[in-house]
């Protein structure tokens, strides 16, 4: 397994980021009675924006199997210096190898060699423990129970206060 940044401008990498977030959330239990997944959409709105500051893609045999996305966050008054990461998402067949978490532990890496306070996610306490995330009292995500709301910190800062992330997290087009 290999993983490397999206070729900027490059259409192979958009579209098979497209088809490996479609595929891996689609069925997700997130999504009840087989309504239509809209992660894919996502790294297409903050590319567009100029917010996709981390895009990886995992690949097995040169074939792309795995994606991560980072994007800015505002959490609480700190307006710069922390991520949201996601959406993540590995091809179903493809689960279950290491895939996910080692897109994951990559992503964290350049963040914090890049000086970054930390990364925010909302997403299952279950999982991503495990790859150091956890919650922060005061840590609020609107509309989501604070359960799910997780970060990792980089230095002494807590992440507080609510995370406002990009808008096409909220309305995927
Ligand atoms: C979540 C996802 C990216 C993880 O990638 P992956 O390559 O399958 O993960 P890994 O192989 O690194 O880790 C697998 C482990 O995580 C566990 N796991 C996966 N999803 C989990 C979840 N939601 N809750 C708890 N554990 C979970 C697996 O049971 C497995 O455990 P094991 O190592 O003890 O057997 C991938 O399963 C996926 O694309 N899921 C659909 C999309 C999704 O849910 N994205 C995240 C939204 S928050």
């Amino acid at each position: 397994m290999h993983i490397r940044d999206e070729r900027p401008g490059n259409q192979q990498d958009c579209r098979a980021i497209i088809h490996i977030e479609y595929t891996a959330f689609k069925g997700h239990p997130m999504h009840a009675h087989g309504a239509e997944p809209t992660e894919h959409l996502i790294p297409g709105l903050l590319r567009a924006s100029g917010d996709l500051i981390l895009s990886l893609l995992a690949e097995v045999e040169g074939e792309p199997v795995g994606h991560v996305a980072l994007s800015p966050a505002v959490v609480g008054k700190d307006r710069a210096g922390w991520y949201l990461l996601g959406p993540v998402g590995v091809l179903p067949p493809m689960q279950g190898r290491g895939i996910g978490s080692a897109l994951i532990r990559e992503a964290l890496r350049r963040m914090r060699d890049a000086g970054a306070l930390g990364v925010v996610l909302v997403g299952d306490p279950g999982y991503y423990a495990r790859l150091g995330f956890g919650c922060v009292p005061g840590l609020h995500y609107p509309g989501v129970p604070d359960q799910y709301v997780l970060a990792v910190r980089f230095g002494d800062r807590l992440p507080q206060g609510d995370i406002i992330a990009h808008a096409g997290f909220a309305e995927p087009a």
